[in-house]
Protein backbone atom coordinates (compact mmCIF):
# COMPACT_ATOMS: atom_id res chain seq x y z
CA UNK A 1 0.00 0.00 0.00
CA UNK A 2 1.19 3.44 -1.07
CA UNK A 3 1.90 6.11 1.82
CA UNK A 4 -1.10 8.10 2.37
CA UNK A 5 -0.97 11.99 1.55
CA UNK A 6 -1.46 14.53 3.67
CA UNK A 7 -5.26 14.35 3.41
CA UNK A 8 -5.81 10.90 4.30
CA UNK A 9 -3.78 11.01 7.05
CA UNK A 10 -5.69 13.77 8.16
CA UNK A 11 -8.62 11.24 8.35
CA UNK A 12 -6.48 9.02 10.13
CA UNK A 13 -5.32 11.37 12.53
CA UNK A 14 -9.28 12.43 13.30
CA UNK A 15 -10.46 8.76 13.44
CA UNK A 16 -8.09 8.15 16.46
CA UNK A 17 -9.18 11.40 18.28
CA UNK A 18 -13.19 11.30 17.58
CA UNK A 19 -15.28 9.53 19.51
CA UNK A 20 -18.83 9.07 19.34
CA UNK A 21 -20.92 12.03 21.01
CA UNK A 22 -18.15 14.41 20.13
CA UNK A 23 -18.22 18.08 19.25
CA UNK A 24 -15.86 18.93 16.63
CA UNK A 25 -15.32 21.76 14.50
CA UNK A 26 -14.51 21.62 10.47
CA UNK A 27 -13.19 25.40 9.94
CA UNK A 28 -13.26 25.31 6.61
CA UNK A 29 -16.09 23.51 5.20
CA UNK A 30 -15.73 23.99 1.71
CA UNK A 31 -17.55 21.15 -0.26
CA UNK A 32 -18.19 19.36 3.23
CA UNK A 33 -15.47 16.35 2.56
CA UNK A 34 -14.67 16.79 6.22
CA UNK A 35 -17.84 17.21 7.20
CA UNK A 36 -19.54 14.66 5.86
CA UNK A 37 -16.53 12.41 7.38
CA UNK A 38 -16.46 14.12 10.72
CA UNK A 39 -20.71 13.94 10.96
CA UNK A 40 -20.11 9.77 10.62
CA UNK A 41 -17.18 9.95 13.85
CA UNK A 42 -19.65 11.85 15.88
CA UNK A 43 -22.38 9.77 14.69
CA UNK A 44 -26.29 11.04 16.39
CA UNK A 45 -25.33 12.26 19.32
CA UNK A 46 -22.15 14.52 18.47
CA UNK A 47 -21.95 17.79 16.80
CA UNK A 48 -20.34 19.28 13.88
CA UNK A 49 -19.68 23.17 14.04
CA UNK A 50 -18.37 24.41 10.33
CA UNK A 51 -17.04 27.70 9.05
CA UNK A 52 -16.71 28.80 5.71
CA UNK A 53 -17.08 32.07 3.85
CA UNK A 54 -18.73 30.80 0.69
CA UNK A 55 -22.56 30.41 0.89
CA UNK A 56 -22.56 28.38 -2.13
CA UNK A 57 -20.25 25.52 -0.75
CA UNK A 58 -21.87 25.35 2.43
CA UNK A 59 -25.19 24.78 0.43
CA UNK A 60 -24.08 22.89 -1.55
CA UNK A 61 -22.44 20.66 1.41
CA UNK A 62 -26.00 21.27 3.47
CA UNK A 63 -27.61 19.37 1.00
CA UNK A 64 -24.84 16.34 1.18
CA UNK A 65 -25.47 16.34 4.55
CA UNK A 66 -29.62 16.01 3.84
CA UNK A 67 -29.14 13.36 1.37
CA UNK A 68 -26.84 11.33 3.97
CA UNK A 69 -29.27 12.06 6.83
CA UNK A 70 -27.02 13.55 8.95
CA UNK A 71 -27.92 17.31 9.00
CA UNK A 72 -28.99 17.55 12.25
CA UNK A 73 -25.80 16.78 13.91
CA UNK A 74 -24.02 19.68 12.29
CA UNK A 75 -24.40 23.32 12.60
CA UNK A 76 -22.85 24.85 9.10
CA UNK A 77 -22.09 28.93 9.68
CA UNK A 78 -21.62 31.38 7.33
CA UNK A 79 -18.91 33.16 8.61
CA UNK A 80 -15.08 33.18 9.33
CA UNK A 81 -13.41 30.18 11.31
CA UNK A 82 -11.86 33.81 13.06
CA UNK A 83 -15.24 34.15 14.83
CA UNK A 84 -15.43 30.19 16.32
CA UNK A 85 -15.01 31.64 20.01
CA UNK A 86 -18.31 33.04 19.97
CA UNK A 87 -19.81 29.75 18.98
CA UNK A 88 -18.39 27.66 21.99
CA UNK A 89 -19.59 27.57 25.40
CA UNK A 90 -16.07 28.55 27.51
CA UNK A 91 -16.06 25.15 29.25
CA UNK A 92 -16.71 23.48 26.26
CA UNK A 93 -14.79 20.25 24.82
CA UNK A 94 -13.88 19.97 21.34
CA UNK A 95 -12.90 16.64 20.10
CA UNK A 96 -10.60 17.87 17.27
CA UNK A 97 -11.20 20.32 14.83
CA UNK A 98 -9.63 20.53 10.86
CA UNK A 99 -8.69 23.35 9.14
CA UNK A 100 -8.46 22.39 4.68
CA UNK A 101 -6.49 26.09 4.01
CA UNK A 102 -5.87 27.18 0.78
CA UNK A 103 -8.69 27.97 -2.07
CA UNK A 104 -11.69 25.51 -2.65
CA UNK A 105 -10.56 23.71 -6.01
CA UNK A 106 -12.93 24.40 -8.87
CA UNK A 107 -14.11 27.69 -7.29
CA UNK A 108 -12.76 30.91 -6.66
CA UNK A 109 -9.04 31.24 -6.01
CA UNK A 110 -8.70 34.32 -4.54
CA UNK A 111 -11.17 32.92 -1.53
CA UNK A 112 -7.84 31.61 0.37
CA UNK A 113 -7.00 31.19 3.74
CA UNK A 114 -5.16 33.58 5.56
CA UNK A 115 -2.74 33.73 8.39
CA UNK A 116 -3.81 35.85 11.00
CA UNK A 117 -7.82 34.56 10.83
CA UNK A 118 -6.62 30.84 10.27
CA UNK A 119 -4.14 31.61 13.63
CA UNK A 120 -7.00 33.82 15.42
CA UNK A 121 -9.26 30.60 15.30
CA UNK A 122 -6.35 28.20 16.00
CA UNK A 123 -5.53 29.92 19.56
CA UNK A 124 -9.45 30.47 20.36
CA UNK A 125 -9.38 26.44 19.58
CA UNK A 126 -6.61 25.15 21.54
CA UNK A 127 -7.85 25.42 25.10
CA UNK A 128 -10.91 23.82 24.37
CA UNK A 129 -8.81 20.68 23.33
CA UNK A 130 -9.12 17.69 26.15
CA UNK A 131 -6.04 15.75 26.59
CA UNK A 132 -5.06 14.09 23.41
CA UNK A 133 -7.54 15.91 21.43
CA UNK A 134 -6.13 17.72 18.27
CA UNK A 135 -6.28 20.44 15.92
CA UNK A 136 -5.54 19.58 12.32
CA UNK A 137 -4.31 21.75 9.39
CA UNK A 138 -3.67 20.61 6.10
CA UNK A 139 -1.33 23.44 4.81
CA UNK A 140 -0.81 24.44 0.76
CA UNK A 141 1.77 26.39 0.05
CA UNK A 142 1.87 26.55 -3.48
CA UNK A 143 -0.51 29.20 -4.45
CA UNK A 144 -0.41 32.65 -3.97
CA UNK A 145 -0.42 33.71 -0.32
CA UNK A 146 0.25 30.34 0.62
CA UNK A 147 3.60 30.26 1.40
CA UNK A 148 3.41 33.18 4.06
CA UNK A 149 0.14 31.41 5.78
CA UNK A 150 2.22 28.43 5.60
CA UNK A 151 5.42 29.79 7.17
CA UNK A 152 3.17 31.88 9.90
CA UNK A 153 1.09 29.05 11.14
CA UNK A 154 4.57 26.24 10.70
CA UNK A 155 6.09 29.27 13.09
CA UNK A 156 3.37 29.87 15.46
CA UNK A 157 3.08 25.48 15.99
CA UNK A 158 7.19 25.34 15.94
CA UNK A 159 6.75 27.98 19.19
CA UNK A 160 3.89 26.01 21.13
CA UNK A 161 5.24 24.40 24.40
CA UNK A 162 6.11 21.06 24.13
CA UNK A 163 4.89 20.62 27.43
CA UNK A 164 1.46 21.30 26.77
CA UNK A 165 1.35 20.21 22.90
CA UNK A 166 3.07 18.08 20.87
CA UNK A 167 2.64 19.15 17.06
CA UNK A 168 3.20 16.51 13.88
CA UNK A 169 4.39 17.45 10.62
CA UNK A 170 3.95 14.72 7.81
CA UNK A 171 4.42 15.45 4.15
CA UNK A 172 6.24 13.99 1.19
CA UNK A 173 9.39 16.09 0.48
CA UNK A 174 10.87 15.29 -3.03
CA UNK A 175 7.37 16.06 -5.16
CA UNK A 176 7.98 18.41 -8.35
CA UNK A 177 4.69 20.51 -7.25
CA UNK A 178 4.52 21.62 -3.63
CA UNK A 179 2.01 19.28 -1.99
CA UNK A 180 -0.14 19.68 0.78
CA UNK A 181 1.36 19.02 4.23
CA UNK A 182 -0.23 18.37 7.44
CA UNK A 183 0.35 20.08 10.73
CA UNK A 184 -1.02 18.22 14.03
CA UNK A 185 -1.49 19.62 17.57
CA UNK A 186 -2.01 17.46 20.35
CA UNK A 187 -2.94 18.33 23.59
CA UNK A 188 -0.92 15.96 26.04
C1 LIG B 1 -9.24 24.04 0.66
S1 LIG B 1 -10.85 24.66 0.84
C2 LIG B 1 -11.65 23.56 1.97
C3 LIG B 1 -12.04 22.24 1.35
C4 LIG B 1 -13.04 21.48 2.18
N1 LIG B 1 -12.49 20.96 3.39
C5 LIG B 1 -13.71 20.39 1.36
O1 LIG B 1 -13.82 19.25 1.82
O2 LIG B 1 -14.14 20.67 0.24
C6 LIG B 1 -10.64 26.11 1.87
C7 LIG B 1 -11.94 26.75 2.26
O3 LIG B 1 -11.68 27.74 3.24
C8 LIG B 1 -12.64 28.74 3.09
N2 LIG B 1 -12.23 29.94 3.84
C9 LIG B 1 -11.43 30.96 3.47
N3 LIG B 1 -11.29 31.84 4.49
C10 LIG B 1 -12.04 31.36 5.52
C11 LIG B 1 -12.30 31.81 6.85
N4 LIG B 1 -11.78 32.94 7.33
N5 LIG B 1 -13.12 31.06 7.62
C12 LIG B 1 -13.67 29.91 7.15
N6 LIG B 1 -13.45 29.44 5.91
C13 LIG B 1 -12.64 30.15 5.10
C14 LIG B 1 -12.76 28.92 1.59
O4 LIG B 1 -13.96 29.54 1.25
C15 LIG B 1 -12.68 27.46 1.12
O5 LIG B 1 -13.94 26.90 0.95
Amino acid sequence: MNLPNALTYSHTLLEDCVYPGATVVDATVGNGHDTLFLAQLVGPTGHVIGFDVQAVALAHTQTQLTLTGQQSRVSLHHVGHEHVAEYLAPDQTVAAAIFNLGYLPGSDKTKITHAPTTLTAVKALLPHLPRGGRVILVVYAGHPGGAAEAQAVHQFCADLPQKTYQVLQYGFINQVHTPPYLLAIERR
